[in-house]
């Protein structure tokens, strides 16, 4: 395609993975804990330096193409895809990089909108694009954060840290555990052969652009100034108990989900690491629920598919199951026996399509890995970018 689009092959090929988050919602930004895996589905982007300071983008999914020049008054703008790669590309900017144009395809396998981060999928992958273009890598942590605010500036969405920072860090195998204030991650092996995890789309697109999201946000930054802690990470069940009567209703309940999920996802990654597969599944059946009444970012569609993976239950091999994401639609997560992980989406879609009339797209993911540079990648991982980098620290072209 790249070939096709710009008249020769692409000097590298960057990519990056959507996650699924396998409990901890909304609790990132609000300093808590996560505990997401990178999936396999990945956004890839091919890309060779233009000889300007342009920038062209082509899609492969829509076969949209999108131009911005490179410079300081790099705006939002249309085509609304183009602006995760312009948000990272103002951020490797702001760094001091010296940058240059760039022409690329951008092509992805992860759902669009579905509550898979195939937004973050897209600003992983271009931030992973830039450091081959300016021949080193930044720390990954620190590319986390500069993704994360291409996402608040460029897309509208003050998300928190945990889709950015699992696509750049996922590990084959593994989920990971981020404490999202001090943003360091521990790595839980998920290699089970026997389990294995399915996600469920109910094709009910989410946006979270539209307000919810931030809503939300601003509900649990209310909260925490009126218990007086820098975040509701710092607040325990007790000390909420203690604040109700000073506290509105719906505030409560807001807070009430952030602290309780805060303690769910920390106990199943103790579940996870000890086998505890029962518990594991309570808790994802109860982080469901106060997403649901107290949080209320679930949809008809999700408690339709959890209410049908609870009716399946162990016995039929469904240990657990949630929605994953910012919610408002999307996509629920199971915790599925793997020999019965068949048996299971089928019942799942069939029960989907009979009582909401949509039809449902179902897979199985192992824990995949974090971005990279598939093609092309002749920069040492361990060069890290510490300052403006000179045109003659690039990445050297692949030797075929
Ligand atoms: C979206 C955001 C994340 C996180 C989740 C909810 O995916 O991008 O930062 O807040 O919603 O857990």
């Amino acid at each position: 395609m790249f070939a096709k689009t710009f008249g020769r092959a692409p000097r590298w090929i960057a990519s990056a993975p959507g996650r699924v988050n396998l409990i901890g919602e909304h609790t990132d930004y609000n300093d808590g804990f996560v505990l997401p895996m990178a999936i396999e589905h990945r956004t890839a982007i091919a890309g060779d330096v233009s000889g300007t300071q342009n920038v062209t983008l082509h899609s492969a999914t829509n076969g949209e193409t999108a131009s911005f020049s490179i410079g300081r008054d790099m705006r939002r703008g249309e085509p609304s895809w183009a602006n995760y790669v312009k948000g990272v590309v103002a951020g490797f900017s702001r760094l001091g990089a010296s940058l240059e144009g760039f022409h690329a395809v951008i092509d992805s396998d992860v759902p669009l909108g579905s509550g898979l981060s195939s937004s973050a999928a897209l600003e992983v992958a271009a931030a992973t694009l830039m450091e081959a273009i300016i021949g080193s890598t930044i720390d990954p942590t620190e590319k986390a954060r500069l993704c994360q605010q291409a996402e608040h500036e460029f897309a509208g969405v003050p998300c928190g840290i945990m889709d950015q920072f699992i696509s750049a860090m996922g590990r084959k195998d593994h989920l990971l555990l981020i404490d999202c204030r001090s943003q360091t991650g521990e790595l839980v092996p998920f290699k089970d052969p026997t389990l294995q995890v399915l996600i469920i789309n109910t094709n009910v697109r989410h946006s979270l652009a539209d307000g919810e999201y931030a809503r939300r946000r601003a509900q649990c930054e209310s909260a925490a100034r009126t218990l007086k802690v820098r975040a509701l990470r710092d607040a325990t069940l007790d000390q909420l108990e203690a604040a109700r009567t000073g506290l509105d209703p719906l505030i409560h309940r807001r807070a009430r989900h952030v602290i309780s999920e805060n303690l769910r996802t920390t106990e199943a990654a103790r579940c996870l690491r000890d086998g505890c597969w029962e518990r594991l599944g309570e808790l994802m059946y109860a982080s469901h629920a106060s997403l649901r009444d107290d949080y209320e970012v679930s949809c008809e569609e999700l408690d339709q598919v959890v209410e049908l993976a609870r009716n399946i239950g162990a016995r039929g091999g469904v240990l657990g199951c949630r929605m994953t994401g910012g919610g408002f639609g999307g996509c629920a997560v199971a915790l599925v026996k793997a020999d019965q992980a068949k048996t299971i989406s089928g019942q799942i879609s069939e029960g989907y399509l009979d009582k909401t009339r949509r039809r449902a797209d179902i897979f199985v993911s192992r824990p995949g890995a974090g971005a990279a540079v598939t093609a092309g990648g002749t920069h040492s991982r361990s060069s890290t970018w510490r300052k403006p980098v000179s045109s003659s620290g690039k990445a050297s072209p692949p030797a075929s």
